[in-house]
């Protein structure tokens, strides 16, 4: 057992900017212990000084330490304004000239696929064909999933039945092969987000995606990074992260930017001299969407990947209170399926365990296997018709089934059982929105963010580990409650 895990924590934080602090800290054990069997080194210290040289074992230690997780058509607003209004405008700018969309952490590919797929959904052929996509990621194992192009069911929690049929063909039991017409218009590299090389594959941007994986960097790796992004854009590039790490990522290394609710950055012509997300934010006009039509896809040929290790393993035989703190780690680390497989024993271990029930049903509700989630949570509700988290998990399975209308039920019984649970307010106000009836939804985000004053507890009491990041989600409120600038940050 590796007692000392700093020198290769400041490694790996150094070469790549992962943090492996608190839970990370056993995903690091578990690597390190794999990576010696199998290099055979047979002592901590032999091993560091091997990863000191070997940038080939290097790689393979951040296989392990890296969390791939990501689905198509994932935070689908921001694809929707990058394929149907920033793409089409900058192609207008351009005065023809191609564009280059940079998906910078790509991991399996479900990302640089999307903005594909949308781009030949919602364009012409001539037009489309002139957005060039490059996606990079340090893990050379996610990368060569995503050039084979094969996908599980799990990858389509977001995707509409339409589009699968259109653009995937089954393939084994239960994989999907993605269509040569798609896979072909993505060119994948081995990236280090963290290096200042830049070389010319990896250049001359308009547009970057870094979607969700500055989650995994410190304030100070985040900003570093962002210089070594913008080093890779044009000079009016632009920058979208995930939708709820908008704050994180202002750190006056680009200009913030909304358009239509949404934020994405700019590279800074002028000074930065407002920082504030609200003040510094610029309106940009609406360009209108050219429909396209449907293409047919062919076939793909692509060789299988090898399954990744996985730690810890999944074991039926755990005692069901460790068994519910070991599945809360897994869930923490966003190792869904290694959940999904231990909360499955330990549901069928002990039928009354109503908290091993709700987990299942969260984890469930993250693998797009709603009808399962809906069943553990019902068995919830049959045991408790007052219970809080189960409403809220089948608002959620709801909401990620586009069903407004039922989310709205759900999440309307969640607030009625618990006035003050701020993440049903919350997604109580963002389905108000989504159906359009914006006074409502106004009041509901003004009564989250009373709740979310203070020190809130981040899982809303509902005993299920959310990770949900509580400033952007006052910050989204705030926004939208119409109070931005009162309480924004300055
Ligand atoms: C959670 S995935 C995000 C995937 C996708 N962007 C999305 O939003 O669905 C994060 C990815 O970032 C990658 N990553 C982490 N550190 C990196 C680094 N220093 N350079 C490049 N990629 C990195 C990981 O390997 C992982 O595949």
């Amino acid at each position: 057992m590796i007692v000392d895990l700093q020198p290769f924590k400041d490694l790996v934080r150094n070469r790549c900017g992962l943090m492996l602090e608190g839970n990370g800290e056993e995903t690091l054990k578990g690597a390190l212990a794999a990576r010696m069997h199998a290099s055979g080194c047979a002592s901590a210290s032999a091993y560091l000084s091997r990863l000191g040289g070997d940038s080939a074992e290097f790689q393979e230690l951040v296989t392990l330490l890296t969390i791939n997780e990501t689905y198509f058509f994932r935070e689908p607003e921001q694809l929707a304004l990058v394929t149907e209004k920033l793409v089409p405008r900058l192609l207008g700018l351009r005065a023809g000239a191609p564009l280059r969309i940079l998906s910078a952490g790509c991991s399996t590919g479900e990302e640089p696929y999307s903005i594909a797929m949308a781009l030949m959904d919602n364009l012409d052929e001539s037009v489309s064909g002139k957005v060039h996509l490059v996606a990079g990621d340090i893990d050379h194992l996610a990368l060569a999933k995503a050039r084979a192009g094969h996908y599980s069911a799990f990858s389509f929690r977001g995707t509409s039945d339409d589009r699968r049929q259109r653009y995937f063909s089954p393939i084994g039991r239960h994989g999907f092969a993605l269509a040569d017409v798609v896979r072909d218009k993505v060119q994948f590299h081995h990236l280090n987000l963290l290096s200042p090389q830049i070389g010319p594959d990896l250049a001359d941007f308009d547009i970057v995606l870094f979607r969700n994986v500055s989650i995994y960097f410190d304030t100070a790796t985040r900003e570093a990074i962002q210089r070594n992004l913008s080093a890779r854009m044009k000079p009016d590039g632009i920058l979208l992260v995930g939708i709820a790490e908008t704050l994180a990522n202002d750190l006056g290394v680009f200009r913030l930017v909304e358009e239509d609710g949404l934020f994405f950055f700019t590279k800074a012509k002028a000074p930065c001299a407002a920082r504030s997300p609200v003040r510094a934010a610029v309106k940009m006009p609406p360009v209108p969407i050219k429909a396209a039509p449907v293409k047919v896809p062919t076939k793909p040929v692509a060789a299988p990947v090898p399954p990744r290790p996985v730690f810890p393993p999944a074991s039926a035989a755990v005692p069901n209170a460790d068994g519910l703190e070991a599945a809360r780690v897994l869930v923490r680390d966003e190792r869904y399926e290694d959940a999904a497989r231990l909360l499955r024993s330990l549901v069928d271990a002990d039928a009354a365990d109503m908290d091993a029930a709700l987990l299942y049903a969260h984890v469930q509700n993250h693998r797009g296997a709603f009808a399962e989630a809906e069943i553990q949570a019902h068995r919830v509700l049959e045991h408790d018709q007052f219970s809080v988290a189960a409403a809220v998990l089948l608002g959620f399975s709801a909401r990620s089934q586009g069903d407004h209308q039922a989310a709205l039920r759900w999440f309307k019984q969640a607030v009625y059982c618990r006035h003050d649970c701020w993440v049903a307010q919350y997604y109580l106000a963002e389905t108000l929105r989504a159906l359009d009836q914006a006074e409502p939804a106004k009041r509901a985000y003004r009564l989250a963010l009373q709740q979310l004053t203070g020190a809130p507890d981040p899982d809303a009491g509902l005993g299920v580990p959310l990770g949900l990041p509580l400033a952007e989600i006052r910050f989204l409120c705030e926004r939208h409650a119409g109070a931005a600038v009162a309480n924004g940050r300055r």
